[in-house]
């Protein structure tokens, strides 16, 4: 049984204050609503402090939304997986489009910290995803075979159970555009198919495979309805309580 992973992407968004105050908020109505799934949030770097504090006594997970792919030395302007964990941060979003895109980061780059993140054992979500132009040329397909393939080399078959999979097509993040339940059911299906075919059918059975794309209160329940959509990387609509409490209670 996979249990449902729903993940807020703070992006960079909310000051330290603000990001306190609504995570505060938050971990009230956590507790209050009890969803059925995982709830994960990942501020900016220097929100983290502040936030982990004032949910302090949740289950809510605290992540971060990168890291370098280096434990220390003269990196100016990165943050090592070693001060995440000084802070108590075990999980880590990799991989982010947003990542690729503005900052060109490669698959290569990418798998350095996934391996980085995994022997300091962190969880790790990487995310993958098209591009529309990748998708309109009928290359869904070899895209995600590539960023798995590459992102995940030399990761051990024991080391799976740390890593989440988010499938984000590019063309879907913050343009109201949403793939539909089919859409991303296909992907998905195809991501657990290419994890069966580079390590076992068990462990694919196994990883939980996020969603994200405009995920929205409107949207969230149909796209979990699908066998394997197992949870939903959120940007925009996990800003607000108002907005990210009704997508981690769509169950409810
Ligand atoms: P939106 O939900 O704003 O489209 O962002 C998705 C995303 O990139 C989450 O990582």
């Amino acid at each position: 049984m996979r249990r449902a992973y729903i993940a807020g992407n703070w992006k960079m968004n909310l000051t330290p204050s603000e990001g306190a105050k609504y995570a505060a908020s938050l971990a009230e109505a956590v507790k209050k609503e009890a969803p059925d799934c995982r709830v994960m949030i990942a501020p900016s770097f220097v929100s983290i402090p502040a936030v982990l504090n004032a949910v302090k006594g949740s289950d809510i997970i605290v992540a971060a939304q990168n890291m370098a792919n280096h434990l220390s030395g003269a990196y100016t302007g990165e943050v090592s997986p070693e001060m995440l964990l000084d802070l108590g941060v075990r999980t880590v979003i990799l991989g982010h489009s947003e990542r690729r895109q503005y900052y060109g980061e490669t698959d290569e780059i990418i798998n350095s910290k996934v391996l980085l993140a995994l022997s300091l054992k962190m969880d790790v979500v990487l995310c993958v995803g098209e591009t529309l132009e990748e998708r309109k040329s009928g290359r869904l397909e070899e895209v995600l075979k590539r960023q798995l393939e590459v992102g995940l080399k030399d990761v051990l078959p024991e080391e799976m159970e740390h890593i989440t999979i988010a499938y984000e097509p590019v063309w879907a993040i913050g343009t109201g555009e949403t793939a539909t339940p089919e859409d991303a059911d296909g992907a998905h299906s195809f991501i657990r198919f290419t994890v069966a075919s580079l390590y076992s059918d068990d462990i694919a059975k196994n990883l939980i495979i996020q969603y994200g794309g405009s995920v929205k209160a409107g949207n969230v329940k149909a796209l979990m309805a699908k066998e394997n959509v197992d949870g939903a990387l959120v940007g925009g609509a996990s800003l607000t309580l108002e907005q990210f409490l009704p997508i981690i209670t769509y169950s409810k």
